[in-house]
């Protein structure tokens, strides 16, 4: 066989292997839309995070961790076990829900083909995190200085280093997070414990950075 031929032939071979299956990973997410919501927009003001638009590998990370209780999270014990959701599956469900697209507002009205249904879909699949009141701009310092790096500019996560969003996750989600970095129990990019940058901010200069996330997914 020409070997340009068998190079495409072993490149299909493998993408075929190693893609995810949206389909199976659209079925899965029934099981977590129980708590995540059918669009993976989380729920109860943050007890269920927002999950669509994370990073695929970030989710697969953070399940091994639930899988191997690195990261403690008891609500999801039972999902987690290696029979109720080997590998193959964590990858495509991840796959799936990173595919979810949701809005922080709906677009303007199209008169011309006005579709109530179409609008209906779209509107479940709104979030817009509730704002909270604080000193924005000193959140803003604080966040420009020593989060944007990673978490970018916007607070949308980055896609290529699969760190997660920041703005357009809710609130005491973020703070429940920040806490567990603050006590150790879970651990912030590769950081110490003990050394943990969150280690070093007051609950007021917390509480304005998350001010600031809250109206970062205003426009
Ligand atoms: C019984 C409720 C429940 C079910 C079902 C559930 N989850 Fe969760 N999940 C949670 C809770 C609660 C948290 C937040 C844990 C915390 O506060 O640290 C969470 C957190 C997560 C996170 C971490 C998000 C982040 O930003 O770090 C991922 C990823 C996740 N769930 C994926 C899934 C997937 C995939 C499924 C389905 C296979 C699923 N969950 C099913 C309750 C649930
Ligand atoms: C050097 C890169 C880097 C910097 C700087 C950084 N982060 Fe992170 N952050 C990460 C990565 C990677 C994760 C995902 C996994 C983990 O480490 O827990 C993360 C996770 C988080 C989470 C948990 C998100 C979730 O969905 O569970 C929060 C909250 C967070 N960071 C807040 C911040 C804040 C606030 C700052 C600034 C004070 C900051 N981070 C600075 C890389 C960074």
């Amino acid at each position: 066989m020409n070997p340009l031929l068998w190079g495409a032939t072993i490149l299909l071979f493998t993408s075929l292997v190693s893609a995810a299956n949206l389909d199976i990973g659209q079925e899965i997410n029934e099981v977590c839309a129980g708590c995540h919501g059918e669009y993976a927009e989380g729920g109860k003001e943050g007890e269920y995070p927002r999950l669509a638009g994370l990073p695929a590998g970030y989710m697969e990370q953070e399940l091994r961790h639930f899988k191997s209780k690195v990261r403690l999270n008891h609500p999801m014990v039972p999902y987690t076990k290696e029979r109720e959701l080997p590998e193959e599956d964590l990858l495509d469900v991840s796959a799936y829900i990173a595919t979810i697209e949701l809005y922080a507002k709906l677009p303007p009205i199209d008169e011309e083909n006005f579709n109530a249904y179409e609008r209906l879909l779209l509107s479940k699949k709104l979030l817009n995190v509730r704002r909270i009141e604080g000193d924005y701009a000193a959140g803003k310092q604080l966040y420009s200085r020593e989060c944007a790096s990673c978490h970018g500019r916007k607070g949308d996560g980055k896609l290529k280093s699969q760190t997660p969003l920041l703005a357009g996750q809710y609130t005491n989600y973020l703070l429940k997070q920040i806490h567990a970095y603050q006590k150790g129990t879970r651990i912030h990019d590769q950081e110490e414990a003990s050394e943990s940058i969150f280690k070093e901010y007051s609950e007021i200069q917390i509480h304005n950075l998350l001010a600031y996330l809250s109206i970062l997914d205003d426009d």
